[in-house]
């Protein structure tokens, strides 16, 4: 079956100080992983730091973002190659927060995915919808469109070896939680379209998270979902009490 994953996005909080005292933490906390994947996605910042400092701990270590291409004059930017020749493992793409703050498109999502495999990092590629769009009843059709663009070209093996997560943009940081039941439903529906896409047994195997005000509290009905196979945290990955929990529940 399919082994759960839990990801903390810190997004743009912590200082590298925060960080090493959480990674320093953690790392003893982190239940036995041959149950849970557990992945904190850091600040650029101090991803080798911690890459370094949770190194022979369970715990691993992804990026928030990349830039599709290996090298080039792209001031700011951070590579692919950059990241796995750090011993970065995961790479958050496509989060809704780059495609509202910083123009990614499906077009580009996919390009770093593809960038990613090429470099040995594994995508956690994110779809979702936004409030207007579930009001107006194109949750399906928007997640279905993502899914469909951000995976073209990629083989049967990515695909299986991909992390998908479902983030509604209406749940994420506003305390607000899809009900287990919408969150399953929308998960299936991408499971569903991975099969129509490649194939069932491709579908079987694809890890989709799901992400929106994920807590303690929340977490083992999430997780109890046929379709749902972990999760993307923000506000609740910051402090180690809380994502130990997560991963508990994982685990
Ligand atoms: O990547 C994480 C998501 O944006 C969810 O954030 O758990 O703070 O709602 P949140």
């Amino acid at each position: 079956m399919r082994k759960p994953i839990i990801a903390g996005n810190w997004k743009m909080y912590k200082t590298a100080t925060e960080a090493n005292e959480f990674v320093e933490k953690a790392k003893g906390l982190v239940p036995n992983t041959d149950n849970v994947d557990a992945v904190i996605c850091a600040p650029a910042l101090f991803l080798n730091q911690l890459v370094t400092s949770a190194q022979s701990s369970p715990l691993q270590i992804g990026a928030q973002t990349m830039h599709e291409e290996n090298e080039g004059a792209f001031t700011g930017e951070i590579s692919p190659v950059q990241l796995a020749d750090l011993g970065v493992k995961y790479v958050i793409i496509g989060h809704s927060e780059r495609r509202q703050y910083f123009n990614e498109t499906d077009a580009s999502v996919n390009k770093k995915v593809h960038a990613a495999f090429a470099n040995g990092l594994t995508p956690i590629m994110c779809v979702g919808e936004t409030l207007e769009e579930r009001e107006s009843g194109s949750t399906g059709q928007i997640v279905e469109t993502q899914v469909e663009q951000g995976l073209s070209g990629l083989s049967d093996q990515q695909v299986a070896d991909l992390v998908i997560a479902y983030e509604p943009i209406w749940a994420i940081g506003t305390g607000k939680t899809a009900t287990a039941e919408d969150a399953n439903e929308v998960c299936g529906t991408i499971r569903k379209k991975v099969a129509a896409l490649y194939s069932q047994e491709t579908a079987d195997k694809v890890r989709i998270q799901y992400g929106g005000s994920v807590k303690p509290a929340n977490i083992e009905e999430l997780l109890g979902m046929e379709h749902i196979d972990g999760a993307l945290v923000g506000g609740a990955s910051l402090e180690v009490e809380s994502f130990v929990k997560l991963l508990e529940a994982g685990s």
